[in-house]
């Protein structure tokens, strides 16, 4: 049995997971609305794994006896200027939710519940690597820039970092 305390956490954080992968979906949109089909492959991609954090918190409060609750989603951004106010838009994205996965271990710790802390440990590390894929992200599209005739060479950049993700053990 989870502390009332952690379910309800939790429940909030299946929420923002399931927000996040709209978001994404929504920015997928945006790049195939411009003709950019690889940065939309990065966000199709990015969209699914948020979907997968979401389904994964979901069937973990499910199997520990509290219903999982199952929200709207909030409508997602998907007005933007050009391609780098679309990635500072995510990193806050993906910043905001590295608080929100620190709130959750935090009253896991609070309540002593040491199994969901180490359960949460998976999402605490990935948030520390998207945080800095994006950072990354935020450096190539600055240096290459990102008006009209730069944005083709980007979206190519991105077709290889997708077709590399998709390559790895990992996935
Ligand atoms: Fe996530």
């Amino acid at each position: 049995m989870l502390h009332t305390d952690v379910v309800e956490i939790l429940n909030k954080q299946t929420a923002i997971e399931a927000d996040a992968s709209h978001a994404y979906l929504a920015l997928a949109s945006w790049s195939e609305e411009r003709n950019l089909p690889g940065i939309a492959e990065y966000f199709y991609n990015a969209a699914e794994d948020e979907r997968s954090h979401f389904l994964e918190l979901v069937k973990y409060i499910n199997q520990h006896q509290a219903p999982a609750i199952i929200k709207s989603v909030s409508q997602p951004r998907s007005s933007f200027v050009n391609l780098l106010e679309v990635f500072l838009y995510v990193w806050d994205l993906e910043h905001n939710n590295t608080l929100n996965i620190n709130n959750v271990a935090e009253v896991c710790l609070k309540s002593k519940d040491f199994a969901t802390y180490k359960f949460m440990e998976a999402f605490i590390l990935e948030q520390q690597t998207a945080e800095k894929d994006v950072e990354d992200l935020i450096h190539m599209i600055k240096t290459l820039g990102y008006d009209d005739k730069n944005l083709y060479y980007l979206n190519k950049n991105f077709k290889k970092l997708v077709d590399k993700a998709g390559a790895s053990p990992e996935n």
